[in-house]
C-alpha cells in the first residue's frame, strides 16, 4: 500500500467489531473461532466493511475472555491456529477489507511467561517487568488503589513477600512501562504482527500504562476515588505512545485507535491529532456514562438525555477544532446493549436500532459496529445470575451483596450493567442456538433469536441489517458526512437529538426523535432561511413508513429518525 496516499483512508471507513468468542463456532465446542470468523467474511464485506477489529486470540487462560494474555505471538488453540490468521488475514484482504488486532499491553496474564520469572525472587531479570511493592510500613496494602473489577488492585505474592499491582482482574498483572525491556517487547510483539501484514491496531485501556510514581493513596476528592487520577493519562504517556509510533505504527503505516479510559479532550485530541504522531483515533466513554449516579457504574438511575447530547456535542466540536479524530460507538463488548439503554427494545426495537445507527453514523469520525448491533440485538433476556459469565459482573454481584443489597436488587443490577449483554453468540438464523455452534454454547443464546437473526434480515429491504448497509455505504458517498463542520441544533428540545454538518459545499441534517411520544421539531428561523429554505433537499435515510418533506416545522413519530442533505 503507498502510505503516503492513502493516508488517511480510514477516515472514510467503517470498523466492525468481532467478539471471536460469541461470533460463529465451527467446532461445536461452544465457543467461536477463527474459522468460524473466516466463514462470515462474505457476510461482512456485503454489509460494506472495511476494517475487521479483531479481538484477543492469543493464548490466555481466558480469565477476562483473552484480555489476559499469557502469549502474545501464538493464537489460542480454542480459536485455532497461526495458519486459521494467516487465511483469515488473507481472505480478508481478497475482499478489501482490513484487519485490526486487539493489543493488550497495560498488563499481561500471570499465566505470562515473563510474570511467572518475575514473582521468582526480587533479583529476578524480569522483576522489573511488573510493579511490585512493599507492605506498607506496619503492614498490609501499598495503596487504596481498587481494582475495576472490584476489590483491592494489589494482589501479595508469598514468594517474595511484596504485592504487584492489578488494575483489573488479580490475573492481570500491570506491565511496568518504566523499564525499558517492557517497551523494547512490546515494539517486537507489534512489530511481529505488523510483518505478517494486520494493517492496524487497537490499544486496550492504553492511557493508563503510565503511573504516578509515587503510588499515593487517592484522597477521594474526585469519584469515583479508586485511585485512577494517578494512573489515567500518566505522566509519561505521551512519550510512550509517540515512541510506538515511531517505531511500529508510522513505520508499517497503521491505522490505530486506542481505548482511553476516563480520559479528557486535551489528551485525545493529543492522542489522535496526526502531527503529534501517536493514534489514528481514540475511543472515549464519557457518552457512556450518562446512566451512573455520580459516576457509580454499580448503581442505576434513568439516563440522562441532555447529557448525552452534550457530550457527542462537545466532542464533535473540540476534537474538530483540535485536530483529532473519533471513534464513533454506541456499543462494544464492555457495554450493554445501547438498544436496551437508550431507546425501546420491545414494540420499537427495529425503529430504535435504525435510529441510533442513522444519529451515530451522521456524526464526524469513524464509526464502529458491535457484532449483533446490525441486526438490532438488545440485551438478552436474563433468568439467572447463574446465567453471567464475566468476572467483573460475578464480582460485583458478590460485592453488591457484602454491601447490603438483596439477591434481587443485586440480580437487578448485573442484569443492566454486566458486560455479557453483548456478549452473547451471535444470531445468525432461527436454527438451534442461533446457528452460532452444534454444541452447548458457552453463555446463554438470548432466547427472541428465532425472531432477531441474520438470516431474517438479508433479503428485507426494511431490515436494520439493511440500514446498516446503506449508512455504510452512504460515507463513501456524501462527502459532508465525512469533514463538515457540526452543529446541534435540537437546543433545548426534551425528546429530540438534531444536529447538522457543514462543508460550504453541502449541508447534512439529522433528527432523531429519542421517545415513544410522538412529537415535532422546528429547526430555528435564522438557521432554516439562509440554511435549507428555498434549497433542494434529498432524503438520505430514514425508519418511518411516513416520511416528512424537509420543513421548517417536522413531526416525528416514536422513534423516528431521518438523514437529509441539502446542496
Ligand atoms: C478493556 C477491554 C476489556 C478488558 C479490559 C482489561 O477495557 O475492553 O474487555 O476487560 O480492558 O484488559
Amino acid at each position: 500500500m503507498n502510505h503516503k496516499q492513502e493516508i488517511d483512508w480510514w477516515r472514510k471507513s467503517t470498523v466492525y467489531q468481532v467478539y471471536p468468542k460469541s461470533f460463529n463456532d465451527t467446532t461445536g465446542r461452544g465457543t467461536g473461532d477463527i474459522r468460524g470468523l473466516i466463514g462470515k467474511l462474505d457476510y461482512l464485506q456485503g454489509l460494506g466493511i472495511d476494517i475487521i477489529w479483531l479481538q484477543p486470540v492469543y493464548v490466555s487462560p481466558q480469565n477476562d475472555n483473552g484480555y489476559d494474555v499469557a502469549d502474545y505471538c501464538r493464537i489460542n488453540p480454542e480459536f485455532g491456529t497461526m495458519d486459521d490468521f494467516d487465511e483469515l488475514s488473507a481472505g480478508a484482504r481478497s475482499r478489501g477489507m482490513h484487519l485490526m488486532l486487539d493489543i493488550v499491553v497495560n498488563h499481561s496474564s500471570t499465566e505470562h511467561p515473563w510474570f511467572q520469572e518475575s514473582r521468582k525472587s526480587k533479583d529476578n531479570p524480569y522483576r522489573d517487568y511488573y510493579i511490585w511493592k512493599d507492605p506498607a510500613p506496619g503492614g498490609g496494602l501499598p495503596n487504596n488503589w481498587q481494582s475495576k473489577f472490584g476489590g483491592t488492585a494489589w494482589q501479595y505474592d508469598e514468594t517474595t513477600g511484596q504485592y504487584f499491582l492489578t488494575l483489573f482482574d488479580k490475573t492481570q498483572a500491570d506491565l511496568n512501562w518504566e523499564n525499558e525491556k517492557v517497551r523494547e517487547e512490546v515494539i517486537k510483539l507489534m512489530t511481529f504482527w505488523a510483518e505478517k501484514g494486520v494493517s492496524g491496531f487497537r490499544m486496550d485501556v492504553i492511557n493508563l500504562i503510565s503511573k504516578n510514581q509515587d503510588f499515593p493513596d487517592d484522597d477521594g476528592s474526585i469519584s469515583p476515588g479508586d485511585g485512577r487520577k494517578y494512573y489515567t493519562d500518566g505522566p509519561r504517556v505521551h512519550e510512550y505512545i509517540k515512541l510506538m509510533h515511531d517505531r511500529v505504527f508510522g513505520r508499517y503505516g497503521l491505522v490505530t485507535v486506542g481505548e482511553m479510559s476516563s480520559t479528557t479532550m486535551a489528551h485525545c485530541i493529543q492522542y489522535s491529532n496526526p502531527e503529534e504522531r501517536e493514534f489514528s483515533m481514540t475511543f472515549n466513554f464519557h457518552h457512556l456514562k450518562v446512566d451512573y449516579p455520580n459516576g457509580q457504574k454499580w448503581e442505576l438511575m434513568p439516563y440522562d438525555f441532555e447529557a448525552l447530547k452534550v457530550l457527542f456535542s462537545e466532542w464533535q466540536v473540540g476534537m474538530r477544532a483540535g485536530g483529532g479524530w473519533n471513534a464513533l460507538f454506541f456499543n462494544n463488548h464492555d457495554q450493554p446493549r445501547a438498544l436496551s439503554r437508550f431507546t425501546h427494545d420491545g414494540e420499537y426495537r427495529t425503529e430504535s436500532a435504525k435510529l441510533l445507527a442513522t444519529t451515530l453514523h451522521g456524526l464526524q469520525g469513524t464509526p464502529y459496529v458491535f457484532q449483533g448491533e446490525e441486526i438490532g440485538m438488545p440485551n438478552p433476556v436474563w433468568n439467572d445470575v447463574s446465567e453471567f459469565r464475566d468476572i467483573e459482573s460475578t464480582n460485583m454481584y458478590r460485592i453488591l451483596l457484602e454491601k447490603g443489597k438483596s439477591p434481587e436488587e443485586a440480580f437487578h443490577i448485573i442484569c443492566e450493567r454486566s458486560r455479557d449483554n453483548s456478549r452473547t453468540p451471535m444470531q445468525w438464523d432461527d436454527s438451534d442456538n442461533a446457528g452460532f455452534t452444534t454444541g452447548t454454547p458457552w453463555i446463554k443464546v438470548d432466547e427472541r433469536y428465532p425472531e432477531i437473526n441474520v438470516k431474517a434480515q438479508l433479503d428485507d429491504p426494511n431490515s436494520v441489517y439493511n440500514h446498516y448497509k446503506k449508512l455504510i455505504a452512504l460515507r463513501k458517498k456524501v462527502q459532508v458526512i465525512i469533514d463538515g463542520a457540526y452543529e446541534r441544533l435540537d437546543i433545548g428540545h426534551p425528546q429530540v437529538f438534531a444536529y447538522a454538518r457543514d462543508n460550504a459545499k453541502e449541508l447534512l441534517i439529522v433528527i432523531s426523535n429519542f421517545s415513544e411520544t410522538d412529537t415535532v421539531f422546528t429547526f430555528e428561523e435564522l438557521f432554516w432561511s439562509s440554511k435549507i429554505d428555498g434549497k433542494s433537499s434529498e432524503l438520505l435515510i430514514g425508519n418511518a413508513e411516513h416520511t416528512p418533506k424537509l420543513a421548517q416545522e417536522i413531526k416525528l413519530t416514536p422513534y423516528a429518525s431521518y438523514m437529509w442533505v441539502i446542496r
